[in-house]
């Protein structure tokens, strides 16, 4: 038997739109913690289930009435005898809609910030031009050389960068091999120093560029005691993981450090290691294996 009669309104069928918006926002939740690509697939799952459970609840109001069959029209017509005027809209219905508009602005007014932060940095990452370093035979094979220049030659000495370049001769492939420490500390960018005496003889300068050789096996940090050996492999305190590497090109028998890159880790040394490679990130980010799911998301400290 029917419930349905002359003083029983019709109410809609159940809707799995808030069950996918509530989907949604949890995925956004969990992927604030764990990564921000499965917080961008809840938001957007957030937004459409959203959309379509808004677009059910405002269908009244919109005047949007379901198709019935014309003989269920005329047994309801007969049933309900002569047609009232409907109101434009219930109070129910007005407050909820209220309700998803007012969440749905509160929503994106906590979300949008933080994605931002979160996706931006990957549009942002530091581009820089490339560095003509010198002629190659400034950098004598198996030795390191401290060479600083300008990053950014119209703010001058304030943009001045330093790296630790080793030439480590020829890989198995017959390509030269280079390699090019970043000096920034990876746990919160202090200068990283080299542990070993400098050479002030044999310092060369070219332009802005200037070629410190130095007898240095590994490398520490000031700051927090960070330490790491001659592959820039992290072998004491607090680093998160291997410094930083540019790569490089060589053209006219001069060295281009081209694009800086954070390593997980390195095995092996000089022109036969492996180079656990990612793309750059800001000191204190984990890159791989557990602790990148764990702890995915550092505030940004410095811009390189
Ligand atoms: S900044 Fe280098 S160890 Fe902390």
């Amino acid at each position: 038997m029917s419930t349905n009669g002359p003083d029983t309104p019709h109410t809609p069928g159940p809707s799995i739109w808030p069950i996918g918006f509530a989907i949604g926002v949890a995925f956004l939740l969990l992927g604030l913690v764990i990564s921000w690509w499965i917080a961008l697939i809840g938001a957007v799952l957030a937004v459409v289930f959203g959309l379509l459970w808004a677009r059910d609840v405002t269908r009244e109001v919109r005047g949007e009435v379901p198709e019935i069959a014309p003989e269920r029209r005329a047994s309801a017509a007969a049933l309900e005898g002569p047609e009232e005027p409907l109101p434009a809209y219930t109070r129910s219905g007005f407050l909820e809609v209220s309700l998803i508009g007012l969440s749905a602005v509160l929503g994106g007014a906590l979300t949008l910030p933080v994605l931002g932060f979160m996706v931006l940095p990957s549009f942002t990452d530091v581009e820089e031009d490339e560095v003509d370093l010198g002629p190659l035979e400034n950098f004598p094979e198996g030795e390191y050389v401290i060479a600083t220049y300008l990053s950014n030659p119209s703010q001058g000495e304030v943009s001045r960068r330093t790296v630790f370049v080793r030439s480590n001769g020829f890989a198995e492939s017959g390509l030269p091999s280079y390699t090019i420490l970043y000096s920034r500390c990876v746990h919160l960018g202090c200068p990283v120093q080299p542990n070993g005496p400098i050479d002030e003889e044999g310092i060369t300068r070219i332009g802005d560029v200037e070629l410190r050789p130095v007898l240095a096996q590994s490398f520490g940090c000031p700051c927090h005691g960070g330490q790491y050996n001659s592959e820039g492999n992290r072998t004491a305190g607090p680093p998160v993981r291997s410094m930083d590497r540019y790569t490089f090109s060589i053209r006219n028998n001069r060295l281009i450090l081209n694009e800086l890159y954070a390593v997980g880790n390195v095995t092996g040394t000089g022109a036969n290691a492996t180079i656990h490679r990612y793309p750059w990130s800001v000191p204190g980010t984990h890159v791989d294996g557990i602790s990148a799911w764990l702890y995915p998301i550092v505030p940004t400290q410095v811009t390189g």
